[in-house]
């Protein structure tokens, strides 16, 4: 039986081509690859078989091109059936792989929080604040006259030796600056820059050369309080530092002078507070000596001031229970973050 014509063969199989690429292009999972199988390459009935049926009714000379189409065509459809097979493979896999399980708890958000110290400072400057005290900074660069002379340690002074000090030789300068070993050195500067009355307290790094043991490191941090009106005392400054305990401590907290020596200032203490029944140094202070005031062009017959620094180190170390200072600069994670910071200033 000759009653297909090769241009209809050829017609039916382009037909079963484009439609074998959509249907296998649309393959999404074993269902589907399995419904396309039987469709296109069923043993009895798929589409490729029929194609091949109606090669028998194509007359005689037309029957090799016929055959070489019908080849060309199931190769073609076989190699697109593969594709797909491949695809209906790997496709769940990434489709759950890339599944988003909104019942899983998430992954937790660590907030960081402001180092102790960090909130140390902040807490001091914020007590500070409220008595009155304004916040000023001052370079961690010095040179001598600022570090010492101004504030009567002269030059043969034992705090000044070399060993003490870290000494940074400058080009172009004279003599040599250094990393400030103490910010007293903000006192002059604010005093050099204004006129009383004046009250300001600075709080930030200064640097010794000291071995780092359990209340010793390098570098450190300081609070420096500055106050000049006139007709200040001895009891002003109790009264200030008592206040600034009370507040950062909690509590009524008892301070307590005992006399001391230091060149800017006179009389000179050093300041303990109590707390938890026990007296605490907290640093050194006194009423500003009349030379200092004398250096920055103050008449010290007009006016006189008090000065404290303390360690703020020190401070931290007692609030938070730390018992080794060089914890603070370890950064260690699981030590940092014991101190939480909210509710601070
Ligand atoms: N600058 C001193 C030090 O580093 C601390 C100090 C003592 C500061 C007495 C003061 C003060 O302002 O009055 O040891």
């Amino acid at each position: 039986m000759t009653n297909l014509s090769l241009d209809a063969f050829t017609a039916d199989l382009e037909r079963l081509r484009a439609e074998a690429e959509q249907t296998l292009a649309d393959v999404a999972d074993e269902a589907t690859l399995e419904q396309a199988r039987i469709e296109f390459l069923g043993a009895k009935s798929g589409r490729l078989k029929l194609a091949q049926k109606g090669l028998g009714q194509v007359a005689g000379s037309d029957k090799p091109a016929a055959g070489r189409q019908f080849n060309a065509v199931k190769s073609a459809v076989e190699a697109l059936f593969q594709q797909a097979k491949d695809r209906a493979a790997t496709g769940p896999a990434n489709v759950s792989a890339e599944t988003v399980d909104v019942t899983l708890p998430g992954t937790p958000v660590r907030f960081g929080r402001l180092h102790p110290l960090t909130q140390t400072i902040r807490r001091v400057a914020s007590i500070m604040g409220h008595l009155g005290f304004e916040v000023v900074d001052g370079p961690e660069v010095e040179d001598q006259w600022h570090n010492f002379e101004a504030l009567a340690i002269p030059a043969e002074h034992p705090a000044r030796d070399p060993l003490d000090n870290f000494y940074i030789s400058v080009a172009n300068s004279a003599e040599p600056f250094l990393l400030r070993s103490q910010t007293s050195t903000v006192q002059i500067r604010v005093m050099e820059q204004r006129q009383p009355p004046l009250r300001i307290v600075s709080l930030g790094r200064v640097y010794r050369p000291d071995t780092a043991d359990a209340t010793h490191y390098p570098m450190f941090h300081q609070v420096e309080g500055l106050l000049v009106e006139p007709g200040t005392t001895m009891a002003h400054l109790k009264s200030v530092l008592r206040a600034f305990a009370s507040n950062f401590l909690g509590g009524d907290v008892h301070v307590r002078f005992r006399p001391s020596f230091f060149p800017f200032t006179e009389p000179s203490v050093e300041v303990d507070m109590e707390w938890n029944g026990r007296w605490i140094e907290m640093g050194g202070a006194g009423m500003v000596d009349p030379a200092v005031l004398e250096a920055v062009g103050y008449d010290p017959d007009e006016v006189s001031g008090f000065a404290f620094g303390l360690g703020v180190e020190r401070i931290a170390a007692r609030r938070f229970g730390v018992a080794d200072i060089r914890d603070f600069y370890r950064n260690d994670v699981r030590f940092l973050e014991q101190f939480s910071d909210r509710g601070q200033a």
